[in-house]
């Protein structure tokens, strides 16, 4: 049922520095958009907000490499990431760019000066890598160099791929630039802001929080979170600010009008500006729409408290658990600047209610890699093969609570069962309808218990659709989805209508009438997973192309009601394509490998 209070749901804003693959679009993208597409289907007020990340060096270092500016190099990528959703029918809100200066840059300077205020942010003196060739300092991924923790040669400054672990690039062994493997890199002194997070779990607003967001997550996030990190390793402080040329540059004076040194060629650290995208994106959002986005994301006295869900990879946990929440608990001030966007006196931010992190998603076993070879065209299989059918084979197969692989093969084989039990299911009783009685409802003359018994299976599969949907679970919830279509097969097995027809029309007729009523309640479960094919058939129906904003109860088609013209809904994938696409993965991997 829906909830009165404000929903603001994310995804991770990804860097505008490549193309998205199904391994980010499967892990934080299509499981909110279907859990958005649901909400909004049941008349919540909820908004969905995303857009690019980029700032920090990920991105510096690979415009660089690329020889473009770094405006330029964002605005394309961007632009990439926009197209791509769209063809996968991610329908966001807003979908914005944290190099958009207004309000970003505001909000993003407010956040630290009201953190530095309430002494959650101090200063620190640093020794930073130095390219004298270049004369410039060099931040975390502009160095290689050796893991201090695990040994592995070919550590990123930021962070180990080997082992893992966040790195500080200073400590590396043998530190290498990676623009230039000659220059003689120094060390020389700096001084950085760090964000000191040892108060966060015992901090009196946000223990009780935090005990409750824990009995919400799932246990690969409470395993992380907890066990590892809060429980195990401890909250050490982060830096927040970087020696670059490109990001959100250091304000000058304290709130108190103390000066802060030197801050030229000073910025905010790219992960302490990226989640504050999310309440950029909602106030572009509200101001284009008309809305007051302070509904979302501030807790106020009189009005509903928001909630707030931040869908994610797993590599994303700390930002989301405790980064950010961390960041949006010390926003308070007695007394904040007018100008001031954030929460006034007596308000505070919204903490997230949850955060559903996926794992990861691999390529037939192998790690999505585009330099590798080893990868699928998003745009290219949108067009070829349509978003429904990959919506549909992305949610079943979701790496939900363990790693999972797209397979080809099971591409195939699960996008056929799309077609079998749910597309041929509908267009069986349609085209029949529309043959023997004139695409008309027929009217139903007793079959009481089957009537109800019908009825029963529709309501329990709906609730089961909702109930999966709202507890995260989306191959779950697709299954019940599935389910309905197969329980609406096995009735129209048992009835057989076709054989009806040749006995007893009334009977038949009655059979059809009662079997048609599966279709809306199917069209409407599939709107939030498939929305292309709930479109349609709801056009085969001649109902409204989106259902009315709300899933329970579903409609009922009545006697006499004129259907659509009855067609195709799922088609099947050729199982000639299938190998081609394999023999053209492997010639490309392999053609990586050799050269
Ligand atoms: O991992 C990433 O792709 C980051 N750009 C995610 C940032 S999420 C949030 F904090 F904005
Ligand atoms: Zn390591």
């Amino acid at each position: 049922m829906s909830d009165i209070r404000p929903l603001l749901v994310t995804s991770a804003l990804p860097y505008a520095n490549g193309p998205p693959h199904f391994g980010h679009l499967s892990g934080a993208y299509l499981p909110a958009d279907v859990f958005v597409r649901y909400h909004r289907m049941i008349g919540s007020d909820v908004a969905y907000v995303c857009g690019t990340d980029e700032h920090g060096v990920a991105i510096t270092l690979s415009a660089e490499q690329a020889g473009v500016p770094y405006q330029e190099y964002v605005d394309g990528w961007h632009a990439v990431w926009l197209r791509a959703c769209e063809k996968l029918g991610i329908e966001f809100d807003n979908f914005s760019q944290t190099s958009r200066r207004e309000p970003h840059f505001a909000l993003s300077t407010e956040f630290f000066l009201r953190c530095l205020k309430n002494g959650h942010v101090v200063r620190r003196d640093i020794e930073q890598l130095y390219s004298p060739k270049t004369d410039r300092f060099l931040a975390d991924r502009y160095v290689v160099g050796t893991c201090y923790v695990c040994g592995y040669e070919e550590a990123r400054g930021d962070e180990c791929p080997n082992c893992g672990s966040w790195l500080e690039a200073p400590k590396l062994q043998n530190p290498r630039s990676k623009l230039d493997p000659d220059d003689a890199l120094e060390l020389r002194a700096s001084w950085q802001y760090e964000f000191e997070l040892g108060p966060f779990a015992d901090d009196p607003h946000v223990k009780p929080w935090l005990e409750q967001f824990r009995g919400g997550l799932k246990p690969n996030v409470v395993g992380f979170v907890f066990d590892k990190m809060i429980e195990g390793e401890g909250l050490e402080a982060r830096p927040i600010t970087r020696d670059l040329p490109w990001g959100i540059p250091l304000p000058k004076t304290d709130l108190d009008g103390n000066d802060l040194g030197d801050v030229e060629g000073k910025v905010l650290y790219v992960w302490f500006d990226a989640p504050i995208g999310y309440i950029s994106s909602t106030i572009e959002w509200a101001e284009r729409e008309g809305k007051d986005w302070r509904r979302y994301w501030i807790v106020r006295d009189g009005e509903p408290e928001p909630r707030l869900v931040h869908f994610i990879g797993k590599d994303n946990i700390t930002f989301h658990c405790i980064l950010f929440p961390a960041m949006l608990a010390w926003q308070g001030l007695d007394n904040p600047p007018a100008e001031f966007l954030g929460p006034k006196p007596g308000e505070r931010y919204a903490l997230p209610e949850n955060v559903p992190a996926n794992e990861f998603y691999n390529l037939e076993h192998k790690k999505f890699s585009k330099s590798s070879g080893w990868y699928i065209d998003v745009e290219r299989h949108l067009e070829k093969y349509g978003a429904d059918r990959t919506r549909f084979y992305l949610i079943s197969s979701m790496p939900e609570t363990a790693d999972t692989n797209f397979i080809w093969h099971d591409f195939k084989a699960r996008t056929d069962l799309l077609a079998n039990v749910f597309g041929n299911f509908a267009t069986r009783i349609l085209k029949f309808v529309d043959k023997h009685f004139e695409g008309k409802v027929p009217p139903r003359v007793g079959m009481d218990a089957e009537w109800a018994e019908v009825q029963a299976a529709i309501e329990k599969q709906v609730g089961e659709v909702a109930e999966h949907i709202e507890a995260y679970r989306f191959r779950k919830a697709l299954d019940a989805f599935l389910g309905l279509a197969e329980h609406g097969n096995l009735y129209l097995d048992k009835t057989a209508p076709w054989k009806l027809r040749k006995t007893d029309m009334e009977a038949c007729g009655t059979a059809l009438h009662i079997a048609l009523q599966y279709l809306p309640a199917l069209s409407v479960l599939a709107e939030p997973f498939i929305p292309g094919v709930a479109a349609k058939l709801r056009g085969m129906l001649n109902l409204e192309a989106r259902a009315p904003g709300s899933i329970l109860p579903t409609e009922l088609l009545a006697t006499g009601h004129a259907l659509g013209e009855p067609g195709v809904l799922c088609e099947k994938v050729d199982p000639d394509e299938i190998e081609l696409e394999l023999a053209e993965l492997n010639r490309r991997s392999s053609e990586d490998a050799a050269s």
